[in-house]
């Protein structure tokens, strides 16, 4: 396979997050643009208050059925850069691995339908931005504004992972997210820890009330009040459709004895259908080296919340925010910032896409596919399905270890392989 334009794609360092990476997100989506002129595609180019949303569109027929594509063009900051293997912007092979920033998240996923894209059967749409790692704040309003240009008989995303090694899988759903930033002051200003500690109020000791009082220790539940009522209970038939779960294997992965979680639910069913909340980072007070003796005036943490079907992160947040000024002890004023948020989203496993999808996995794998949820996020899925009405078919490329976020990002070759071929069979068993 020849991986010169991937290559290049994966070369240019589209951080959405980085102010100073604006420039080179924006070449990412030109650069995309060309290389679907280059196979035919009309292209545009969106604006939007951040990073260009690109839409591009080649009919072959009008009786010709059309799937739309999404995808995004954006990544991750690469840090820590010394914990890379070789550099995050520098892409290289190494047995039989792309390894990249975005080699699974999200380019190299995206790029195996440009490479299906070529001759294939079905008029083909591709939407794809720039801030999805950002929480994609500016698409939904664009697919709203343009359901019709966006109109389509399936919408393809690959922007998750295989459950295992040559395990072909079909996704149909994703968590949701909720994510806050809180913040405690206690006094105006820091303070001698000897001088003014026994009157002082220290907001570090506060956002440890405050955490333990967020989720039970020992059932490991939720107390923020009202956060489950609108949990989707798990039927047992969807339980049975489930895959099982090596959990000594998982144990193994992350270099831990126990999987702690909400009592009373499995691991699978913790990671897909469950809702979860945990502090992503705290911070407050001295971090130097050695010791400062002071109370700080300020403390705070960012709290991500992961929601399943039917939760509404604007909702769950109300809740949070409420729960939290409700019990933030005397003496310190608390602010809660809404960093981003994602609904969550459930489709039909079995619509009839889906079952060609399933064809087309069993046809190059030699196995039926194994159905999955998956516990990330894909922001704009939630709005794809509600405005568009069309069938979602996710079609997760990369694997679990794979790296996402992390140093030393990775894609499998036989992945990208087998995907675009996988990708190429689905057209023609569309186009019929
Ligand atoms: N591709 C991921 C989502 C994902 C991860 C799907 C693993 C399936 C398996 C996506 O790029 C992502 O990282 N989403 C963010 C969204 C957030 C920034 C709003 C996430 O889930 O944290
Ligand atoms: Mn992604
Ligand atoms: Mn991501």
């Amino acid at each position: 396979m020849d991986l010169t334009e991937l290559f290049a794609f994966l070369s240019i360092p589209s951080v959405s997050t980085d102010p100073a990476r604006r420039e080179d997100v924006r070449r990412a989506a030109l650069w995309l643009a060309e290389r679907l002129k280059a196979r035919g595609f009309r292209t545009e180019l969106h604006e939007t208050p951040l990073h260009p949303i690109l839409y591009a569109e080649r009919f072959v027929d009008e009786k010709a059925p059309t799937v739309l594509v999404y995808g995004h063009y954006d990544v991750q900051p690469p840090d820590p850069l010394e914990l890379w293997e070789s550099p995050p912007f520098s892409p290289v092979v190494r047995e039989g691995r792309i390894y990249a920033r975005g080699a699974s998240d999200d380019k190299g996923q995206l790029f195996a339908h440009v490479l299906a894209a070529e001759e294939a059967p079905v008029n083909l749409k591709f939407l794809v931005e720039g801030e999805e790692e950002i929480g994609s704040p500016h698409l939904p309003p664009f697919v709203r504004a343009n359901r019709e240009k966006l109109r389509a008989d399936v919408v393809l995303v690959s922007d998750g992972a295989m459950f295992a090694p040559h395990t072909p899988t079909l996704t149909y759903g994703l968590r949701g997210l909720c994510y806050l930033e809180v913040r405690l002051r206690g006094a105006r200003r820091d303070l001698h820890s000897g001088a003014f500690g026994g009157v002082a109020p220290n907001p570090i000791q506060a956002l440890g009330w405050l955490l333990a009082r967020l989720k039970d220790e020992k059932t490991g539940r939720v107390l923020v009040p009202g956060f489950y009522e609108r949990v989707r209970p798990l039927s047992e038939e969807e339980k049975a459709l489930w895959p099982s779960l090596d959990e000594e294997a998982l144990k193994r992965e992350l270099g831990v004895e126990v999987l702690p979680g909400e009592e009373g639910y499995s691991p699978l069913e913790r990671l897909w259908a469950r809702p979860t909340l945990d502090p992503n980072g705290v911070w407050g007070g001295y971090q130097g080296e050695g010791s400062k003796t002071v109370i700080p005036a300020e403390a705070g943490m960012k709290l991500s919340m992961r929601l399943v079907p039917d939760q509404d992160p604007e909702e769950v947040a109300d809740q949070a925010e409420a729960y939290l000024k409700a019990v933030c002890p005397p003496g310190y004023t608390l602010e809660v910032l809404r960093l981003h948020g994602g609904r969550p989203v459930l489709t039909d496993p079995f619509s009839p896409p889906m079952r060609l999808m399933a064809r087309a996995l069993e046809e190059v794998w030699g196995r039926p596919p194994v159905y999955t949820r998956e516990g990330g996020t894909i922001p704009v899925v939630a709005e794809l399905k509600e405005t568009l009405g069309a069938p979602i078919v996710l079609l997760g490329l990369g694997l679990p270890d794979d790296n996402l976020h992390a140093p030393n990002e990775k894609l499998d070759l036989v992945n990208l392989e087998k995907g675009v071929e996988v990708i190429r069979r689905f057209h023609r068993l569309l186009a019929g």
